[in-house]
């Protein structure tokens, strides 16, 4: 099993996390330094300064690279968002970004995030600048240049709230069914899993969906993972309880899928967590503010043993 951290900016670079990383992980998800707005600031200039110094991390420490994201409506630069491109012009440059984005990590990356949330919660396309701008169809095309540009890379589709079975995890399914019936090369589907403690799919549901993707071939990750107690009045004890009980429920139910072999976190430890900044205060990840394990860490390490 691949388990792995996302890390968002430099706090690698603090002794105490670069020991958490190598100690406890063997995967690392570039968090948002290869999104455009950080490797694509100008109209043809790229900065991979940050991204390769996290992959140089990735690299001296054993750790496989997930790569996060070549084609995503949040986190573009300016120049990009409003610059009112005709479709010839984004696809042209949709397809320069991937083929070098994705060529600069060439043979380096195990799993590239390729498309994210393009699908909306009712299971229609999700409105954004590639939909509006070039129609339905960026989806494919930028599965087919990551593939040209890293024929080695896993290729996943990602997104969240999709993790069980409803609306949006059934178009995400007849999409993946789409892409391939047109020979199109997806490998994967990334279930992001950004849950709270009422908030996560049943296991029977979340096996059932991962059951069905692996019917079609193609492997599943968990690739965001946290689980916010915020909206809980219940006590601390009792709230990092059942935060452990969440975890331990989806490793168990990827660890039961022959297709789900990685398992990735958005964060390290709580402190550093980006749900402080989007939604308020709190404790998601498996690690407290001061690096040290919760009931949630000792829940995936039984989960991950197995019966
Ligand atoms: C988040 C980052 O962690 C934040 O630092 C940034 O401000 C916003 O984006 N789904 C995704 C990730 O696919 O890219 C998001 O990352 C979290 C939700």
């Amino acid at each position: 099993m691949w388990v792995g951290a996302a890390i968002g900016g430099e706090e690698w670079r603090d002794p105490g996390i670069a020991k958490l990383l190598a100690s406890e992980f063997n995967m690392l998800t570039v968090g948002n330094y290869m999104k455009w707005e950080s490797v694509h600031p100008e109209p043809g200039r790229y900065d991979f300064s940050h991204a390769d110094a996290l992959v140089a991390f990735a690299r001296a420490n054993r750790m496989a690279l997930h790569a996060h994201v070549l084609v995503w409506e949040n986190q573009l630069p300016d120049w990009l968002r409003l610059g009112n491109f005709g479709r010839a012009e984004l696809i042209d440059i949709l397809c320069r970004h991937i083929k070098t984005v994705v060529g600069h990590y060439r043979g380096q990356v195990y799993t590239w995030d390729v498309v994210n949330e393009a699908i909306a919660d009712d299971g229609s396309f999700g409105d954004n600048l590639w939909l509006r701008t070039i129609g339905p169809e960026y989806i494919a095309m930028a599965f087919q240049w990551a593939a040209e540009a890293d024929p080695d890379a896993i290729l996943l589709y990602n997104d969240f709230q999709s993790e069980g079975l409803n609306e949006k995890s059934q178009a995400i399914y007849a999409l993946a069914q789409g892409l391939q019936a047109m020979n199109i090369p997806i490998d994967g589907i990334g279930l992001q899993m950004h849950v709270w403690l009422d908030g996560p799919p049943t296991p029977q549901d979340l096996a059932a969906n991962m059951q069905r993707l692996a019917a079609l071939g193609l492997q599943v990750q968990i690739t965001e993972m946290d689980v916010r107690t915020q909206y809980s009045t219940l006590g601390l004890p009792e709230k990092l309880r059942q935060q452990a009980e969440v975890y331990r429920q989806a490793m168990s139910t990827c660890v039961a899928a022959a297709n789900c072999k990685v398992f990735v976190m958005w964060g390290t430890i709580d402190r550093l967590s980006w749900i402080n900044e989007h939604y308020g205060p709190d404790m998601p990840l498996p690690f407290d503010g001061n690096n040290q394990p919760k009931p949630a860490y000792y829940a995936l390490i039984e989960a991950l043993r197995g019966p």
